[in-house]
């Protein structure tokens, strides 16, 4: 199983860099406007920095206007991957860049229906938002049992990465279901750490 940080803060890549666990990044908009850097120099330098898959997001809510940012964001370095939203539009622009060799991303799924799809448009990553889907009442984590069971029966090759992790839980209940990555926040990793009983050890 791998682990991406949710992260666009290059501090918190750089501390978890020595352990060797993390195995990318995933960004979005927000993340990178946290940072008040350019756009293109925090992507270059979060390349620089993890020897992986670096998601970017689009904003554009039209096919066209995807593909020519993914084209763009896709040039910054080899390991980009071009997070589309799911839509019908996403799913478009999905399709022409697999078909010119960029990686996609697509984010924001919330049904087993939608990854099905995002599979079928030839999707490199499905990102099923846990943490949003508890926010409503359901359980997010039942939703990478579902698709796991689904890619399976086909052999789809899309890796399922578990997105909007909020806690340890999370992180556990995703690995139990099968799900290929999970994508955190930094506070979440340092959590995956702490045992109390580790720390009553360590004392003694
Ligand atoms: O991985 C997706 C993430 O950036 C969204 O998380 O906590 O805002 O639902 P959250």
């Amino acid at each position: 199983m791998k682990f991406f940080l949710d992260t666009a803060d290059v501090d918190e890549i750089r501390d978890c860099l020595p352990l060797g666990i993390v195995d990318g990044v995933t960004t979005n908009p927000s993340l990178i406007a946290k940072t008040g850097r350019p756009f293109e120099e925090v992507a270059k330098e979060i390349c620089e920095m993890v020897d992986g898959p670096v998601s970017l997001e689009v904003v554009s809510t039209e096919a066209e206007g995807m593909v020519k940012e993914g084209k763009k964001f896709a040039k910054i370095h080899k390991n980009i991957v071009i997070k589309v939203p799911m839509t019908p539009e996403g799913m478009k622009a999905c399709r022409i860049m697999t078909k010119s060799g960029i990686k996609i991303n697509t984010t924001l799924i919330f049904s087993a229906n939608q990854a099905l799809l995002a599979a079928k448009a030839g999707t490199y990553l499905t990102s099923p938002f846990l943490g949003r889907l508890d926010d409503i009442g359901e359980k997010g984590t039942e939703l990478i049992k579902e698709i796991r069971q689904i890619y399976d029966n086909y052999g789809f090759k899309s890796q399922i990465l578990a997105a909007s992790i909020r806690s340890p839980e999370h992180v556990k209940e995703v690995a139990l279901f099968g799900a290929d990555i999970a994508t955190m926040p930094f506070k979440v990793y340092e959590q995956l750490f702490k045992h109390k009983l580790t720390d009553k050890g360590i004392k003694q």
